[in-house]
């Protein structure tokens, strides 16, 4: 079976040839498989959001190669624009690109653009709709009357609606409120149940890696720094730090009641995973 999307050999420059050149991305070599929930972490300016741009021809590699479903994106026109419709991208804020009267329309801009039939559009928008999880009754209001995290989830459906094979996020959950950033995680979560879809992530959230991801590649200053489940990556806790990183809130936790004698595994990653331990503690778990 092909991968979803691999990258071989990807350097990307901005500012080529100019006393500005800044090597954003260097020789980046990724594979993410059909079905995969991928998370990329980097501390600020490491890259992330320049090699997402490059998993659907939006930005053009100085050097490597691009594969998206096995086909080198850059090979043909036809290619290129395959590739926008197999890759779906939410860039950070997508609400401000919300520009319709309704929420229906800029749901159903993408499919419209597509040439479908208005049957389809119509099936597409409530489909994504529910995916999303924006409210039936909000179809038909314009999306400024909507709050910030209901906003975000149109702009999201909106993407959603083109039906892509992968969807790829830039930080979707930056600056919602703890509510509305939990309602938006959970959704990312159960649209790829749903659907199957392979979805990739950036995220400054440790804990919203460890909760959703399979995997997670890690970048540092331009480079993929390393690759690996959840338990690989985040057992490396120093060398995540010395990149400005750092592992979920409860692993920190649960690392020190170890170094106070407290009976704890250190591969608790997720605060689901520590509510048995918690418990147990509670109930008069000894000191080791
Ligand atoms: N359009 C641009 N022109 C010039 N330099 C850029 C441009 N976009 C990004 N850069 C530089 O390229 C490097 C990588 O930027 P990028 O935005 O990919 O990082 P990032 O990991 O997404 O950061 P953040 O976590 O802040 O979003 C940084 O040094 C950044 O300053
Ligand atoms: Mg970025």
């Amino acid at each position: 079976m092909t991968s979803a999307i691999e990258i071989t050999g990807l350097s990307h420059y901005y500012n080529k040839g100019t006393p500005n050149e800044v090597a954003a991305i260097k020789n980046a070599n990724l594979r993410i498989e059909k079905g995969e929930l991928v998370a990329i972490i980097g501390h600020t300016g490491s890259g992330k959001s320049t090699l997402i741009s490059h998993f659907n021809g939006l930005l053009k590699p100085d050097e490597g190669k691009v594969f998206v479903d096995g086909k080198d994106i850059w090979q043909s026109k036809e290619s290129l624009r395959e590739s926008r419709f197999k890759v779906g991208l939410c860039f950070q804020y997508p609400e401000y690109q919300l520009f319709e009267d309704t929420v229906f329309k800029d749901i159903a801009f993408g499919p419209k653009n597509m040439k479908l039939d208005d049957e389809e559009v119509k099936r597409r928008v409530l489909r994504a709709a529910q995916l999303a999880g924006v409210k039936p009754e909000h179809l038909d209001k314009s999306p400024f009357d909507l709050s910030g995290g209901e906003k975000r989830r149109a702009a999201i459906a909106g993407v959603m609606s083109m039906q892509p094979q992968v969807l790829v996020f830039d930080e979707p959950a930056a600056g919602l409120d703890p509510h509305a950033r939990k309602q938006l995680i959970d959704m990312i979560k159960s649209y790829r149940e749903q659907t199957g879809c392979t979805v990739i992530f950036v995220s400054h959230s440790m804990e919203d890696v460890a909760y959703l991801a399979d995997r997670i590649i890690v970048i540092n200053q331009a480079e993929i720094a390393m690759q690996g489940s959840v338990s690989e990556v985040f057992s490396r806790g120093d060398e995540l730090t010395s990149m400005g990183l750092n592992v979920p809130e409860i692993t920190r936790i649960f690392l020190m009641l170890r170094e106070k004698g407290y009976d704890v595994p250190k591969d608790v990653y997720t605060v689901g995973q520590a509510v048995p331990h918690i418990k147990r503690l509670m109930e008069g778990g000894r000191a080791i």
